[in-house]
């Protein structure tokens, strides 16, 4: 079974409406009024929902032909400014300066992230939410590969400007916060 035709395969079988991750929910007061964003491996794309309602001009990129489509059909529905694409990001990564605005969740590949960092404009942000190794509980990956050591996203783009930044580890009360995940909003500087 291919990559592809593993996700195929996941988003012919899901019903459940695809809903924005928290990085972006949560902080999406900080996002500008206008400008392009893209929505990278965004599934059946709940953040480029998102975005686009905010008044963004969207692209939305994915491996899956089938979420694809259904992000399509969502937004001829509903005419959103959603410029739904089949595009594998490793091959073909988005090019430098390029985006007011990059989201990412759910996804990593350590060696895209300085392509990451170039694709933002200066003064662009960048909201990335992905699972940690330090986890409470078995949600997420098990594959380590796809698990974000401690404070890695900050080294991943320590060149960028940290906004906001939340990762709980393992401590106090395990039962509450937002567990298992690690959320990094970032700002391109202008030089
Ligand atoms: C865990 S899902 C996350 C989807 C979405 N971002 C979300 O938060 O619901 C990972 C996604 O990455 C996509 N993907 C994996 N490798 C990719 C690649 N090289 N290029 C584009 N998309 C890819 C998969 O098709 C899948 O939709």
């Amino acid at each position: 079974m291919t990559l592809q035709s593993k996700w195929d395969h996941i988003y012919s079988q899901k019903t459940a409406e695809p809903t924005a991750s928290l990085v972006l929910t949560e902080n999406k007061h900080l996002l500008p009024s206008q400008g392009s964003a893209l929505d990278l491996a965004c599934g059946q794309g709940g953040n480029a929902r998102l975005l686009a309602g905010a008044g963004l001009d969207v692209l939305a990129w994915d491996l899956s032909p089938v979420a694809i489509k259904q992000l399509r059909d969502f937004t001829a529905l509903n005419a959103l400014s959603i410029d739904a694409q089949v595009h594998d990001v490793l091959e073909f990564p988005p090019k430098a300066n390029s985006l007011d605005v990059l989201v990412v969740s759910f996804f990593l590949d350590r060696s895209l992230c300085p392509k990451l960092i170039d694709a933002v404009k200066p003064g662009g942000l960048m909201f990335y939410q992905t699972y940690c190794q330090e986890k409470v509980n078995e949600q997420g990956p098990k594959n380590p590969e796809f698990l974000l050591a401690d404070n890695e996203l900050l080294a991943l783009f320590s060149s960028m400007k940290v906004r906001v930044y939340r990762e709980e580890s393992l401590l106090g009360n395990q039962q509450k916060g937002w567990r298992n995940q690690a959320l990094l909003v970032t700002e391109k500087g202008l030089t």
